[in-house]
């Protein structure tokens, strides 16, 4: 079993978005895929109750209530999907608990800000496991000056941009669906799929 923990304080950064599409691309190569969902909204789990039941299957649970985070062994994929405000000894048991950590990250002040101390967390809890951590640079183009910013805010920490997704409707309109970009049908999701290739490689080696 390989977990990974998506996580980020801010609400609204893409958490659910990386962990839904992660678990749809674990579940389109085969894998057993199980999605921990610990925020009390549960919108993974809603997601997972739209899914069609002839798309690769997912499983989940809310694992919201846990202490200390235990994840099943019998998956080959779990991924966790955080609460908006997730830190303290929380993150700490969460973080040892996983194999990655993703950060969905938005390029605007109000999200850097409300990120940067999650990020000083991070970067003491993982000393010695930089490999553990990266970035998604969540509804950016990588050519805009908000993708410069971004990249110079993350100087400060020393963590990797493994990915850039772009703002797009096909994202909102899997979701409604219980699908992802992953899913039949893929032509239409190209551009997306191929974004994403970086972060694959990244959390299968
Ligand atoms: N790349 C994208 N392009 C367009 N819309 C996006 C993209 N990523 C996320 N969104 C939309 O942004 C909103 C917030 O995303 P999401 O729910 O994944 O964030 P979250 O971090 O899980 O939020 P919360 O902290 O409330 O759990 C959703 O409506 C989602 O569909
Ligand atoms: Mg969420």
């Amino acid at each position: 079993m390989r977990a990974v923990l998506v996580a980020n304080p801010k609400g609204g950064a893409g958490k659910t978005t990386l962990a839904t599409n992660l678990s749809g691309h674990f579940a389109n190569q085969g894998k057993v895929t199980t999605l921990c969902d610990l925020d009390r909204q549960q919108s993974a789990l809603r997601w997972m109750a739209f899914r069609d039941p002839s798309l690769p299957a997912v499983t989940g649970y809310y694992g919201g209530n846990q202490i200390s985070l235990s994840l099943p062994r019998e998956a080959d994929w779990v991924v966790v999907d955080a609460p908006a405000g997730l830190q303290g000894y929380k993150l700490t048991d969460y973080i040892r608990a996983v194999d990655r950590v993703v950060v969905p990250l938005v390029p605007s002040v109000f999200d850097m800000a409300a990120t940067e101390d999650f990020l000083n967390s991070i970067r003491s809890e993982i000393r010695g496991q930089r490999a553990k951590v990266a970035i998604v640079a969540m509804r950016v183009d990588p050519r805009t000056r908000a993708a410069a910013m971004l990249e110079e805010f993350l100087k400060h920490f020393d963590l990797p941009i493994v990915a850039y997704l772009r703002n797009t409707q096909n994202y909102v309109n899997a979701a409604a669906a219980g699908a992802t970009v992953f899913d039949p049908p893929r032509a239409r999701n190209k551009k997306d799929v191929e974004q994403w290739r970086t972060l694959l490689e990244w959390l299968e080696n």
